[in-house]
């Protein structure tokens, strides 16, 4: 029977900022009908979702947030409803709704620790800024920072993890850097800036905990690649998940693999898509056995399963591939 664990729900396309890294359509304003949440929310609680991530667009123009949220965690008793924000309008009385409605944890974007640096990739800094310092004054002991790694801004890394300290933020989250909006990865980081940040991983103790996304499966590899034991970063689960265990349900409905995945197909149920669609079927099957270079010849082909995103988004084809990623030279 089909088993989902992640879902993604794109609730609106409105955002203020135009980000320049950002994978984002905004050509027209659409949100996410409440029935289609729901309804997708309460199929994935009966297939054994434990987590929900709620995003856009900006996830505060969403009209029905509040009641997405309540849905999800009092209705359904999904144990973990996430949600990203840029901080705009992040304000007291909203963060209380938030709470009250049941949200577990709330995610701050900032890609820089100094608004130059953040602007290389990100709009929006001092709305940033001032929601995690709104967070940290209320008391609150479960902020995330979600940081995209690009080549700009790896040099500002110890200072992001210091400012992250200074913020009480509970989790540092490493996103790996997928194709914009026009399907272009300008900005992907070197070997020696995969390896450098990996070190600073490992050498991380106390606040904030730095948590490396699932389909960052190189960064993950390299932070648990060990000279006595091996590699750590094994299994099935060891890197994308696309097609095993995830959903993401479209702003208008439709459902794809990952939000990384431009592959929307209708379904009239999550479980009736995860059990017939052929995009689903020909990701389960994209393994190590079909590896393509370079992951083909890496010695971690055993220890990563590359972001099929990157290769679906720029060759519009399913490939167990990252032509982008620079460990394997
Ligand atoms: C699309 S935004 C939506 C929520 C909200 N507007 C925000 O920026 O936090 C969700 C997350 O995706 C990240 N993001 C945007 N474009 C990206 C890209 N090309 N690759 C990886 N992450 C990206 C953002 O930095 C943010 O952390
Ligand atoms: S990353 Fe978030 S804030 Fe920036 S343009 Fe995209 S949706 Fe808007
Ligand atoms: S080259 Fe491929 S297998 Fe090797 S670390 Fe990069 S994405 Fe993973």
């Amino acid at each position: 029977m089909a088993k989902v664990t992640n879902m993604n729900l794109e609730l609106t396309t409105a955002c203020p900022f135009r980000c320049p890294q950002c994978y984002c359509s905004m050509e027209n304003v659409k949100h996410l009908a409440l029935d289609t949440a729901k309804k997708a929310l309460a199929e994935g609680a009966a297939l054994g979702l434990q987590s929900v991530s709620l995003s856009g667009g900006e996830t505060m123009c969403y009209p029905h947030l509040l009641e997405v949220i309540s849905y999800a965690k009092k209705e359904c008793g999904i144990p973990g409803v996430h949600a990203a924000f840029s901080g705009w309008r992040l304000t007291e009385s909203v963060v209380t709704q938030l709470l009250e409605a049941g949200l577990d944890s709330i995610s701050i974007s900032l890609n820089g620790s100094t608004e130059a640096v953040n602007s290389l990739t990100r709009q929006g800094y001092a709305d940033a800024i001032r929601a995690l310092t709104l967070l940290r004054d209320m008391g609150y002991e479960h902020t995330t920072v979600n940081w995209v790694m690009h080549s700009n801004n790896v040099d500002d890394f110890d200072d992001l993890v210091s400012l992250c300290a200074s913020f009480n933020v509970e989790l540092l989250d490493v996103i790996s850097f997928k194709p914009d909006a026009k399907a272009q990865l300008k900005s992907v980081p070197s070997q020696e800036q995969l390896l450098t940040v990996a070190k600073k991983i490992k050498n991380q103790s106390g606040k904030p905990t730095i948590y490396v996304e699932r389909c960052y499966s190189q960064l993950l590899a390299l932070v648990a690649d060990t000279k006595l034991f091996g590699n750590f970063n094994r299994g099935k689960f060891r890197g994308c998940t696309a097609g095993y265990d995830a959903v993401s349900v479209n702003v208008d409905g439709s459902y794809s693999p990952c939000r990384h995945i431009h592959y929307k197909e209708n379904y009239g149920s999550i479980r009736e898509y995860m059990e017939q669609s052929p995009v689903i079927r020909a990701l389960a099957a994209c393994d190590e056995t079909v590896a393509e270079e370079p992951c083909k010849s890496c010695r971690f082909l055993l220890n990563c399963r590359p972001c099929i995103g990157v290769n679906t988004e720029i060759d519009d084809r399913i490939a167990f591939k990252n032509a982008y990623c620079h460990v394997n030279g």
